[in-house]
């Protein structure tokens, strides 16, 4: 049996990268659809997760990464560069060691999930960190991108979108047609606007009937697509969405605009209660931005917005695993307590304790 070729072979003839690039690839992609009976039951829609957790470094970050690693090999590239508020460096980090490339990262300073650190480090990249935040790596990896002989990967790189389309193709494949409704986290934009792209080109393809109508959450302490002003000092704790000036937003207005669409904003006790429940009835665990998209589900819900009848698709974009301290911290906080008995090695010690 053949296994899943990954994102660029898979869908090589609908991705706009140059003729014959070779992929380097980690069989990113087809990743599940599952359907939260949970989520499915308080709305009386299908709901669907797209768990994006399940790529191979961990986050959807992945799709994109193929491509434009792929394409900067194929035009020589020796060295590459991204600002991160994590994920995208743990990613880039693993196909650039794949590659044979030299990894440069650009962080800032205390915000970074442990887990996205540990990979970017393990696999090879130096890592840099900013007395500023993304929006200041941003500024500094496009400039760095300019003035030295280091390619840039970050989602401004058109090519990160042609690969993240890819998303919405499996999500057709899989239903059958495009979902009524398509909820996600946003940050720095490039996946919304990714997902539309492809959502469109299958339209137009005759792929599926319809496009879906587009719901983008961000957390409240950077919402600048929600108030239509940049943040200059964001704040969340999923430090994932913690970005004031989304590089993509002209593109991700546009999806929100043509899909009839909107942006809202979720308060980080939101996020994380929704991480939680996520975790507990679904038995899928992501990291707190990931969850922005079911925080947004529950508050439409709250404020009597209807789904009913209708297929809805949530893309959760990362792995719980990723970021273990402010998924605990939010549990203690949220009055449970961590449970962990100590008994002997006795089976009637465990019986008393699990009483
Ligand atoms: N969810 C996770 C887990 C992310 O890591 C990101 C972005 C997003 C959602 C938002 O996606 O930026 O396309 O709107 N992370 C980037 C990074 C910024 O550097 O890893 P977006």
């Amino acid at each position: 049996t053949q296994q899943w070729r990954g994102v660029v072979e898979e869908y090589r003839d609908l991705l706009d990268i140059p003729t014959g690039t070779p992929a380097v690839t980690l069989r990113e992609g087809g990743t599940p659809l599952v359907h939260s009976e949970w989520l499915s039951g308080l709305t009386g829609a299908e709901v669907h997760l797209k768990v994006e957790g399940d790529n191979p470094t961990g986050s959807f970050k992945d799709r994109g990464m193929t491509a434009a690693i792929s394409v900067a090999v194929h035009e020589g590239a020796k060295a590459v560069v991204c600002a991160s508020t994590g994920n995208t460096s743990a990613s880039m980090a693993a196909y650039a060691a794949k590659a044979g490339l030299k990894p440069l990262v650009l962080v800032p300073e205390g915000k970074i999930a442990a887990g996205k650190m540990a990979q970017a480090i393990l696999h090879g990249a130096q890592v840099i960190m900013v007395r500023g935040n993304f929006d200041d790596c941003l500024a500094m990896a496009r400039g760095l991108s300019q003035a030295y002989p280091v390619a840039l990967v970050n989602s401004v790189n058109p090519v990160r979108l042609e690969g993240q389309k890819s998303a919405a193709f499996e999500v057709v494949d899989m239903l059958g047609d495009a979902p009524d409704y398509h909820l996600l986290p946003v940050g720095n934009a490039g996946n919304i606007s990714a997902y539309w792209l492809g959502y469109t080109q299958y339209a137009e393809l005759g792929e599926a009937t319809k496009r879906p109508v587009m719901r983008g959450f961000q957390a409240e302490g950077a919402s600048p697509l929600v108030t239509g002003e940049p943040f200059p000092d964001p704040e969340t704790k999923a430090t994932a969405i913690r970005i004031g000036n989304p590089a993509s937003w002209h593109l991700a207005e546009k999806a929100a605009k043509e899909s009839e669409g909107r942006f809202a904003a979720v308060s980080d006790d939101q996020i994380l209660a929704a991480q939680r429940e996520l975790a507990s009835h679904d038995g899928v665990f992501v990291e707190p931005a990931s969850a922005a998209g079911v925080a947004g589900l529950l508050q439409e819900l709250a404020r009597g917005e209807s789904y009913r009848g209708s297929t809805v698709v949530i893309t959760v974009t990362g792995h719980g695993l990723k970021d273990t301290a402010t998924a605990l911290e939010a549990f203690s906080a949220g009055g449970a307590g961590i449970v962990d008995t100590v008994v002997d090695a006795e089976v009637d010690a465990a019986a008393a304790a699990a009483g």
